[in-house]
């Protein structure tokens, strides 16, 4: 066989794969345009029902298209019998992304067979799957702080819901509305890991339950959505601000990647830090927490002087979920409960033009041997 000197694109680097008209992630200004509109403009003053409407079909919802979406969210909201009887027989050691990806596969078990060329079918299953995960969420935490199930309430939005499911009350509007915040600009960042897994999967037209188990694997490493988690862990270690320059040299020593730091496309700045930072300092005076602060900007400043690299939206957030009352395992599960949305609506995308998804390979093994 002839040497293969054909060129490898480790990472897919650089590689341009597909087109998409969901979000526009422009590497120059640093900018993030879910289907044309600036994230930090639906972040302003958009709910998550209505981000999702737009994600969805392309354009923001009028009253009537806005109403069935909220009536379909609220009436899947409980978490189903079958559901909790699966989440209930894991242990409490399970990492609740572990927890998030089983309860997932059993609501893709219950699920009617699919017929992948049905978009409408498609519409209502991203819809109902968006309205069930945050009942698993906030049902695991409380499990594993030895409190019991709180029912959903019909009167409250999406986002008031899942913090009222999770908590036991609804919060006051700091904390709501950093919590509406985080879930926009997490909702959906085109070709990225866990959104091309799920485009991989569905490419071989396979069902939305499995597309969205792939993705959640895809997204629990600390690369991608266990950034958020990571963060804390960081902090936790580093413990003070006055500590955080001395911590940061010796971690870069020993070659750590610091977590919440850097980005694949962004290499001017995380567009949707701003937003959530601001978010963040409003929870820092609501909760007294200076501390917190301290230690974000001190990690901040140190990274900025000794590598030049800035930070993105999971070193916001992570500080923020925190602040918000979650548990730092449960940061990465709310990751999920808001891009379910992005990628659900690259699965209707790819769906529409598939192409199954298979790239070659350069082998490097032994050359052509035989047996005896
Ligand atoms: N901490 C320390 N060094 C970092 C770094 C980080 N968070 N991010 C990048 N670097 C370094 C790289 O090691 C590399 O150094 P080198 O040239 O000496 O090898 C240099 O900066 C350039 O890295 P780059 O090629 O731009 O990174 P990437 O595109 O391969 O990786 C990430 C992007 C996200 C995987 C990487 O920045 C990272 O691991 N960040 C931490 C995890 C994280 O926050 N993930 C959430 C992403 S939204």
């Amino acid at each position: 066989m002839p040497k293969d000197q054909r060129p490898v694109h480790k990472g897919l680097v650089g590689i341009v794969v597909d087109t998409t008209e969901v979000s526009a992630v422009d590497q120059v200004s640093s900018s993030l345009l879910y289907r044309g509109y600036p994230v930090q403009e639906l972040a302003r003053g958009c709910s998550v029902e209505e981000v999702a409407h737009l994600l969805w079909h392309g354009e923001l919802p009028d009253a009537a298209q806005l109403a069935a979406l909220v009536d379909t969210e609220r009436a899947h909201r409980a978490l189903e019998p079958h559901v909790r009887a699966v989440v209930d027989a894991l242990p409490t050691s399970a990492h609740p992304m572990d927890v998030l990806r089983t309860a997932v596969s059993v609501m893709g078990a219950h699920e009617p067979h699919e017929d992948v060329t049905d978009r409408a079918a498609l519409a209502d299953a991203s819809l109902r799957l968006f309205a069930r995960l945050p009942a698993v969420i906030a049902y695991d935490q409380r499990r594993r702080r030895g409190e019991d199930l709180v029912e959903p309430r019909a009167d409250l939005d999406y986002a008031a819901n899942f913090l009222h499911m999770t908590f036991g009350d609804v919060p006051d509007d700091v904390v709501l509305d950093a919590f509406r915040v985080s879930l926009v600009l997490y909702a959906e960042h085109s070709f990225n890991a866990s959104t091309f897994t799920a485009r991989v999967v569905t490419s071989t037209l396979a069902d939305l339950h499995s597309a969205v188990v792939a993705a959640i694997g895809a997204l629990k490493g600390p690369l991608h959505g266990g950034a958020n988690e990571a963060v804390m862990e960081t902090f936790a270690e580093i413990g003070d601000a006055d500590r955080a320059a001395a911590w940061l040299d010796e971690a870069l020593a020993a070659k750590r990647k610091i977590m919440g730091f850097g980005h694949r496309v962004y290499k001017h700045g995380d567009s949707r830090v701003p937003t959530m930072k601001a978010a963040l300092d409003r929870l820092v005076a609501h909760t007294d927490r200076q501390d917190v602060a301290a230690l974000y900007d001190a990690l901040e400043r140190a990274m900025a002087e000794r590598k030049g690299i800035l930070p993105n939206l999971d070193y916001p957030s992570g500080p923020a979920y925190h602040l918000m009352g979650f548990d730092t395992a449960t940061f990465t599960p709310l990751f999920v409960a808001s891009r379910v949305v992005g990628w659900t609506a690259h699965v209707a995308e790819q769906r529409a033009a598939n192409a199954l998804i298979r790239p070659l390979s350069r082998y490097a093994g032994p050359a052509e041997r035989h047996l005896g």
